[in-house]
């Protein structure tokens, strides 16, 4: 342990971009590794949105954000049946297509000139997918699933891709049945719970479409990295306190139903820790879950908000730590910016990480990891 704390602080000190780590050098996940006092994390600010249609089209608007629509409080709670639809109403998105960055960087190319902070700020930056950076906030508690990243430089900025593993893409291949309509589920609570329009009600009538997503493109800061970053948006709130993105936005979950307190001890582990870390990224407040039966009805609803999420864990000697969570990912960071030396976009890094072990990484040239496309590079340097 004493080896892989060394280890740790070594790949800190190497903080200056001239100086690249021994390829041999690892990062270790370790959770007692991080448990130092919660890093700097900047209040998430949105600098826009877009949005994907039914087609997965990309629109540069917000035509695709749904509103919060809960079912009214007095009457003796909701009964949504979730495998309503399914599969007659369920237009699934292809999860064949590997779009990478793609949207984001069309988000980011339309945007590029008017970005605060000028020019440079991009040059210094890091852009990836919110849902990735999740992954890397877990990575200390994971003990299931695995992960690979592509890391590019190009004009400075620090671009971070995710590559599904060999062992993610045989499983999605072999998904069950029943894991197949449990997805469907969450997405068809999504509809009981929105509605298109702010006054109006939601309607469970129509299809359930995956293609179609609302994103929030947003500008943090983790430690001395500066972040762009973009995530889907379940709703937001029109009722709520700040009507300012992102503080207004809702996510919404669902949870098997529990009756036991081990039950709820082991959701506050481990589905809690997924659920602050995706919300507490993007800076939304709440999470509103609904807890189906053994039937697929949702017959309760729980508000939690983010910023409480830790007090279930707080005095649990095998609950999680977001400061933890927080130092990782900023020495991941750190870590990649110091291995990622030279601007090329042809050039690719893949940092690797099964559990139970360190974060390693490999060097490759072009297909198939290079993952910035033509188009990008080539409006970039006009
Ligand atoms: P639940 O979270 O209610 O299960 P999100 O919660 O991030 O908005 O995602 C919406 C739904 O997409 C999820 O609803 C789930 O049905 C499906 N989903 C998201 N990530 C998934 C994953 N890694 N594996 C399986 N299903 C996933
Ligand atoms: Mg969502
Ligand atoms: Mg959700």
């Amino acid at each position: 342990r004493r080896e892989n704390k060394r280890r740790a602080e070594k790949v800190e000190a190497a903080e200056p971009r001239n100086k690249l780590p021994s390829p041999a050098s690892l990062l270790p996940t370790d959770p007692a590794l991080y448990s130092g006092s919660f890093p700097f994390y900047g209040r998430p600010s949105e600098l826009g949105c877009f949005s994907l249609d039914a087609q997965r089209q990309y629109h540069g608007d917000a035509q695709a954000l749904r509103y919060y629509s809960p079912p009214p409080t007095n009457d003796q709670g909701p009964h949504f049946d979730l495998r309503d639809g399914y599969p007659d109403r369920y237009q699934p998105r292809d999860e064949e297509v590997q779009e990478g960055l793609d949207h984001l960087l069309r988000w980011l190319l339309d945007h590029r000139g008017k970005l605060e902070g000028g020019p440079g700020w991009l040059a210094g930056a890091i852009v990836t997918w919110r849902g990735h950076l999740t992954k890397l906030l877990t990575t200390p508690y994971e003990q299931q699933e695995g992960w690979q990243l592509a890391a590019s430089r190009f004009q400075g900025t620090l671009y971070l891709s995710e590559v599904e593993t060999p062992a993610a893409r045989a499983q999605r291949l072999a998904r069950p049945p029943l894991l197949r309509e449990l997805m469907y589920m969450g997405y068809k609570f999504e509809q009981y719970m929105c509605a298109d329009k702010p006054g109006s009600s939601p309607d469970p009538s129509g299809e359930v479409n995956t293609n179609v997503a609302f994103c929030s493109v947003l500008r943090s800061r983790l430690g001395n990295h500066r972040l762009l970053f973009s995530g889907e948006v379940d709703c937001t709130d029109p009722r709520a306190p700040s009507t300012q993105p992102p503080a207004c936005y809702v996510e919404l979950k669902t949870s098997k139903e529990m009756h036991r307190p081990g039950h709820w001890r082991s959701f506050y582990r481990h589905k809690l820790l997924k659920w602050w870390a995706q919300s507490f990224l993007l800076g939304v407040p709440n999470v509103v879950a609904g807890f189906r039966n053994p039937e697929g009805f949702v017959c309760s609803l729980k508000t939690f908000p983010t910023m409480e999420m830790f007090e279930y864990v707080r005095n649990d000697r095998d609950g999680w730590n977001p400061s933890v969570c927080m130092n990782f990912c900023a020495a991941f960071l750190s870590f990649a910016q110091n291995t990622v030396v030279q601007d090329d976009p042809r050039l690719v890094h893949l940092f690797s990480w099964e559990p139970g072990s360190p974060v390693t990484v490999s060097k490759h040239r072009d297909a198939p990891y290079a993952f910035l496309p033509t188009w990008y590079m080539e409006a970039m340097t006009q």
